[in-house]
């Protein structure tokens, strides 16, 4: 969507302070994408959304195509590549962002070891964000 000025604007989902100090650290303690600048990391906890899942569900799928973001709200999460387990998620991680940023598919499986929430955000949204920055950038020079 864009408004009259031809500014792609993105929707923004109400959160309270505690839930956007939690995307806000898993962002900068991610190694991939703690280097984003301020306002794309405040961009991007204003859109994020939540999401739930019940124990034993699949939050990702390997070799599938990445459509989504995540943070890990509560509960806990098994990292699986091949079969073998990887890792564990617990809250405040933010994941899936390699198929998101280097439009790979998925590296590997995420699945909630118990019931889950999560904050999500889509794939286009962030590509808009990130594009947004670029072109207020370009104007300032
Ligand atoms: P992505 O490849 O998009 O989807 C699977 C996600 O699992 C991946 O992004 C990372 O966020 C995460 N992941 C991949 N490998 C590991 C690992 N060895 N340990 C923990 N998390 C991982």
């Amino acid at each position: 969507s864009s408004n009259s000025h031809g500014v792609v604007e993105v929707k923004h989902h109400d959160k309270d302070f505690r839930a956007k100090q939690l995307i806000k650290d898993a962002i900068l303690d991610n190694g991939f994408l703690k280097n984003l600048d301020a306002v794309q990391i405040r961009e991007i906890v204003d859109c994020m959304y939540e999401m739930k899942f019940v124990k034993g569900q699949y939050v990702i799928k390997e070799g599938e195509i990445g459509q989504h973001l995540f943070v890990s709200a509560e509960g806990e999460f098994e990292v699986e590549k091949d079969g073998n387990v990887l890792g564990n998620i617990p809250p405040g991680r933010a994941f899936g962002e390699l198929a998101i940023l280097y439009n790979c598919t998925r590296t590997a499986s995420v699945k909630a070891l118990t019931n889950a929430r999560v904050w999500v955000m889509d794939r286009r949204v962030f590509q808009i964000i990130m594009m947004k920055t670029g072109l207020q950038r370009r104007d300032e020079i």
